[in-house]
């Protein structure tokens, strides 16, 4: 099985190293990785199965070590619906941090804004998803050995995970916007009547990636958390022009209060804390 051999290729390179959070860096959040101490960086070439991804802004490697004294894998580097060579390579990724020792996978995203008040540079805190990507990663045969063939999606986003974020993000003085995340396939952006339905449908932002990987993830079993970077107002809320290099610019000025808030999250997260703990470190 590919992720079971992928798995045992990352214990092998980082012998000291049981990942406990797998973390997913969106388009231009990529520092995080460089946060990473003892790191062993392993290009996804060097993982079976894993995806080789050709976006500008995804390096496409996994880096092994300790954020915040919590082991972590980062995937500096993610496959999207759009390059449109389906969902094994994504599968084998998930399954194999799963098989690796992670407990929860942490996805993070750029993402346009439906809600004018919550504009570019802001934090979006995923509460839930709309899945508008036309396929869902787990179609196909089901492989009983990682999850049931048809999976709960009810509290996708762990609600647990969510109140540490949130209150992570207060303690860090970030301010943190909650909502939910529209997967739409791209590549192209949307059209301001689609960016109207999609407010329409309940969503508060929209992006082309995140869910897929959520979805796989809660099938197997792990606790999934999300934080979209907001880089631009949803087409035709506002007269900034919407194309990949806005969203590379400003994913890069609010990396700092991601990363912030991913060390802290993590720091958490290797202490015990649960939703309500008084003992909050
Ligand atoms: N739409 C879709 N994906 C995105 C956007 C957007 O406006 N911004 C960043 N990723």
């Amino acid at each position: 099985m590919t992720a079971a051999k992928a798995a045992a290729e990352i214990l092998a390179r980082a012998p000291g190293v049981r990942p406990r959070v797998g973390i997913v860096l969106g388009s231009g959040l990529g520092g995080v990785a460089d946060r990473v101490e003892g790191a062993t960086a392993v290009p996804y070439a060097e993982l079976p199965g894993f995806p080789v991804p050709a976006v500008e802004g995804h390096a496409g490697r996994l880096v092994l070590g300790t954020l915040s004294g919590c082991p972590v894998a980062v995937m500096q580097g993610r496959v999207h619906a759009y390059e449109g060579a389906g969902f094994a390579a994504l599968k084998t990724a998930v399954r194999a941090l799963k098989l690796a020792g992670c407990e929860a996978l942490m996805l993070t995203c750029a993402a346009g804004s439906l809600r004018r008040e919550v504009g570019p540079g802001r934090l979006m805190l995923i509460t839930d998803h709309i899945n508008l990507l036309g396929a869902n990663p787990l179609a196909g045969p089901n492989d009983d050995a990682f999850g049931p063939r048809f999976p709960s999606l009810t509290d996708a986003w762990d609600p647990d995970l969510r109140a540490r974020l949130k209150d992570r993000a207060a303690g860090l003085g970030i301010p943190l916007a909650e909502g939910v995340y529209a997967a739409c396939l791209g590549p192209s952006f949307e059209t301001p009547a689609e960016v109207r339905m999609l407010s329409v449908l309940g969503a508060d932002a929209v992006g082309m990636s995140t869910v897929p990987e959520c979805i796989v993830a809660r099938h197997c079993g792990l606790r999934v958390a999300g934080v979209a970077v907001i880089t631009n107002l949803g087409v035709g809320l506002s007269d900034e022009p919407v194309d990949h290099d806005h969203t590379l610019r400003n994913a890069a000025s609010a990396a700092a209060d991601l990363e912030r808030l991913l060390t802290g999250f993590l720091a958490d997260h290797v202490n015990g804390w649960t939703a309500g703990d008084e003992a909050q470190p």
